[in-house]
């Protein structure tokens, strides 16, 4: 089967098996079945962070469990629970209507809810750890379903259990979020965002945050619709205070950076990309992206070679100009090495 359209990369993929549910009794069906348990299984989600190297040959999982569900537990706060095959933009955009408050910066991001689990998602200083309660799972070693707490899926920057010790093990089935009945905007620190309540002259709802992150978001990041990407292609490097100090900054005095704690900050690769003379730069279809050097895009009929040869060289040409080496945030699905993998990110 052709999967191309079930990523957003538009860069041709096959498998061999497809399978898609929609109710849980569906998925333990699939579950008990002679393919699932003869093949390597690789789940996506909205197929945002994925880029095939080669043919798949197994079984692709893809959830279609679409229920949503509010519970009004207080005067302040609400659970609401989706299945994991729901739209991320869907969801967002709906508990930003409904007057619910803590997804708005994640407005506009691909993928769909169980992914924003696996991955993490974050964008504009929130991240979806911040928000998940918890996450009901298969657990394909004892065949049961389990509720995990976000302690338990050990949340990180782009990352969770989910792409480690749980990795082949757990099919996220639904995600529940804990947000705050609210109208008002909380997270405004971040770069872009600083000065949206001077703009406006009030503090800004959730409704116009969402706005704008999807104003910004358009400016820069390409239209999936329309140009074929994996947004972030690579994450940004985490290095220490005293190497951004001494080896970084001594020679380029503009590079930006981000708290991470005491000993680290996290630099931009996009920047690290751009000031590597690398905007704009393609190799056959593939293409770094002007407006956002983080992006690699899929500028005209790219394949998976180009895409790769061209990962490479961006990270030669950083790692030659700025002594640190990135590494892609995005998936590789490469049957000849991988064996089970699970989940996809956004
Ligand atoms: N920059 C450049 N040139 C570029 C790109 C960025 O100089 O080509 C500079 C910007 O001027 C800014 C800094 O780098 O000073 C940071 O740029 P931006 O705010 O666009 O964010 P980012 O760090 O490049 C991250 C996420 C994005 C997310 C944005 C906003 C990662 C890997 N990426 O990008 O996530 O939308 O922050 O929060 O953390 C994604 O994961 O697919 C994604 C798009």
């Amino acid at each position: 089967k052709d999967i191309t359209a079930y990523t957003t990369f538009g860069v041709p993929a096959k498998t061999a098996l497809f399978a898609e549910y929609s109710s849980v009794k569906e998925l333990m069906k699939i579950y008990r079945s002679e393919e699932f348990r003869n093949n390597e299984v690789l789940h996506i989600g909205g197929g945002s962070n994925l880029l095939f190297v080669n043919d798949f040959n197994g079984l692709i999982l893809h959830s279609a469990i679409k229920d949503l569900v509010r519970y009004d537990k207080d005067e302040t706060n609400a659970f609401v629970i989706a299945g994991a095959g729901v739209k991320w933009t869907d969801f967002v955009d709906w508990c930003t209507a409904s007057g619910l408050a803590g997804l708005e910066n994640l407005a506009g991001i691909p993928g769909e809810v169980g992914a924003s689990a696996v991955q993490n998602v974050g964008a504009y200083g929130v991240e979806a750890k911040d928000v998940i309660h918890t996450v009901e799972c298969l657990d394909t070693l004892s065949g049961k379903q389990v509720v995990l707490k976000n302690e338990d899926c050990r949340f990180g920057y782009r990352d969770s259990m989910f792409k480690h010790e749980g990795k082949g093990r757990y099919i996220v089935l639904h995600v529940s979020f804990r947000l705050k009945k609210s109208n008002i905007a909380e997270h405004l620190d971040y770069g872009p965002l600083k000065n949206l309540t001077e703009s406006l002259g009030h503090t800004p709802t959730i409704q116009e945050t969402a706005a704008e992150i999807k104003r910004i978001r358009d400016a820069k990041l390409p239209d999936p619709a329309k140009i074929g990407s994996a947004g972030s292609f690579f994450k940004n490097p985490v290095v220490s205070r005293y190497f951004y100090q001494e080896e970084m900054l001594g020679r380029n005095p503009d590079i930006p950076c981000y708290p991470v704690d005491d000993h680290r900050v996290k630099v931009p690769a996009g920047w690290l990309i751009e000031h590597a003379g690398l905007k704009g730069f393609r190799i056959g279809g593939a293409e770094v992206y002007p407006k956002q050097c983080l992006v690699i895009a899929n500028a005209a009929d790219a394949s998976a070679k180009d895409v790769i040869d061209l990962s490479h060289h961006i990270i030669n040409k950083v790692r030659e100009n700025f002594g640190v080496v990135l590494y892609p945030e995005v998936n590789f699905i490469d049957t000849s090495i991988d064996v089970t993998i699970l989940g996809s990110g956004t």
